[in-house]
C-alpha cells in the first residue's frame, strides 16, 4: 500500500525505472501514443519508462491490474475513452472504477474516429456504405479491440445509428485488427486515426469518413461524416495517463509536468500531429481537467452503450 511513501520519497521521485502499462497490443494507437510521449518524459524525469503491453478484455484486464498496483509512481497506465469510460456501462462487474480507483495524471491526445474498410469492400463512398451494410448486415464482419475498447464502442454507436448488427471479430488491439483489415480478412472497423494514417495514405485500406466536425489535416481528402451524409455519427476518442489511486500528489504533479513538457516539444508535436492526433490545449492538460473528462465521458457513454448480457 501507499502508506509507506513519505514526503521525502515523493521529493526524490523517480529513483528507478517506471513501468507504463499499455492495455493493448504493440503497434496499435495506444501503444504508439504512449511511446511518443514517454520517450520524451523519460528525459525530463531522468529514468527509463518501460512500456509493458498487457492485453485482454478490451483493455480492462490491464486496467484492473494497474488499479491494484502500488501507488508509488512506478506503475502507470495509458488508458483511454474505452478503458476509462465506455467500459463502465459495458461491464456491470468491472473490477475498477476509472475515476475512483485512479489518479488522473493528464490527457495525452484526442484521437478522431474513422470509418475504415478493406481495400476491395464494394462501397465507393459513405452513402454507398450505408446502403450496402444495411442490405448485407448478416454477412458483415467488423473488427474491434475487444468489448470496452474504443473501436468496439465507436462501432456500437455507428451500428445503432444505422440499425445494423454485424458479426464482431475481436483482436487484442487495433494494431492486429488493422493487419486483418489490410489482409482483407475483415470488412470494416471504427478506429482511431493514429492507427490508420499510413495505410489510408498508402491505399491499403479505405477511409469513408472522419467522425468529427472538421476534416483532419493529416488526411485532408477524407470527408467528415456530416459532409458525407451521416452527421449523426460523431466520435472522438482520447488517450491519457493514469496512476493508481493514492499516488502522492507531488508525484502526480511531477508526472503531469513531464507530460506537459513533452506536449510542448516540437518533435513530439510533429509526430502526434502527423498521425492526426489532437494535442490538448494548456487548460485541458491538468489532472483536474482529465478527471472531469473521465466523469463526463462515463455519463455520455452510459447513455449509449448497453451492458453485456453475460
Ligand atoms: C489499441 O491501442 O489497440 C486501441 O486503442 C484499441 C481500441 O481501443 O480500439
Amino acid at each position: 500500500s501507499g502508506a509507506a511513501i513519505g514526503p521525502a520519497q515523493a521529493q526524490d521521485y523517480p529513483t528507478r525505472n517506471i513501468t507504463m502499462i499499455v492495455p493493448f497490443a504493440a503497434g496499435g494507437p495506444t501503444d504508439v501514443i504512449a511511446r511518443i510521449v514517454t520517450g520524451h518524459m523519460q528525459q525530463t524525469l531522468g529514468q527509463t519508462i518501460i512500456i509493458e503491453n498487457v492485453v485482454g478484455a478490451g483493455g480492462t484486464t490491464a486496467s484492473t491490474r494497474a488499479s491494484k498496483a502500488a501507488p508509488d509512481g512506478y506503475t502507470l497506465i495509458t488508458g483511454h475513452m474505452g478503458t476509462h469510460a465506455a467500459s463502465v456501462p459495458l461491464y456491470p462487474k468491472l473490477a475498477y472504477h476509472p475515476s475512483k480507483d485512479f489518479e488522473a495524471v493528464g490527457l495525452i491526445a484526442g484521437t478522431p474516429i474513422l470509418i475504415l474498410a478493406r481495400k476491395d469492400f464494394p462501397p465507393k463512398d459513405l452513402k454507398e456504405f450505408v446502403t450496402y451494410v444495411k442490405a448485407n448486415t448478416d454477412k458483415l464482419n467488423a473488427a474491434h479491440a475487444g468489448v470496452g475498447s474504443v473501436s468496439y464502442s465507436s462501432c456500437q454507436l455507428l451500428d445503432s445509428v444505422l440499425k445494423i448488427n454485424p458479426t464482431g471479430v475481436p483482436f487484442n488491439g487495433t494494431g492486429p485488427a488493422m493487419n486483418a483489415l489490410v489482409g482483407g480478412q475483415v470488412d470494416y472497423m471504427c478506429d482511431q486515426i493514429v492507427n490508420a494514417v499510413p495505410q489510408v495514405k498508402g491505399g491499403t485500406i479505405k477511409a469513408y469518413a472522419v467522425a468529427t466536425p472538421e476534416r483532419n489535416p493529416s488526411l485532408p481528402d477524407v470527408p467528415t461524416t456530416a459532409e458525407a451524409g451521416l452527421p449523426e455519427f460523431q466520435a472522438q476518442a482520447w488517450n491519457a495517463i493514469f496512476a493508481p489511486k493514492g499516488t502522492p500528489a507531488p508525484i502526480v504533479a511531477k508526472l503531469n509536468a513531464a507530460l506537459v513538457k513533452a506536449l510542448d516539444d516540437e518533435g513530439v508535436r510533429k509526430r502526434l500531429l502527423d498521425l492526426g492526433s489532437v494535442i490538448p490545449k494548456p487548460a485541458e492538460r491538468t489532472p483536474d481537467s482529465l478527471k472531469k473528462l473521465v466523469d463526463s465521458e462515463i455519463t455520455k457513454w452510459s447513455a449509449v452503450l448497453k451492458p453485456l448480457s453475460n
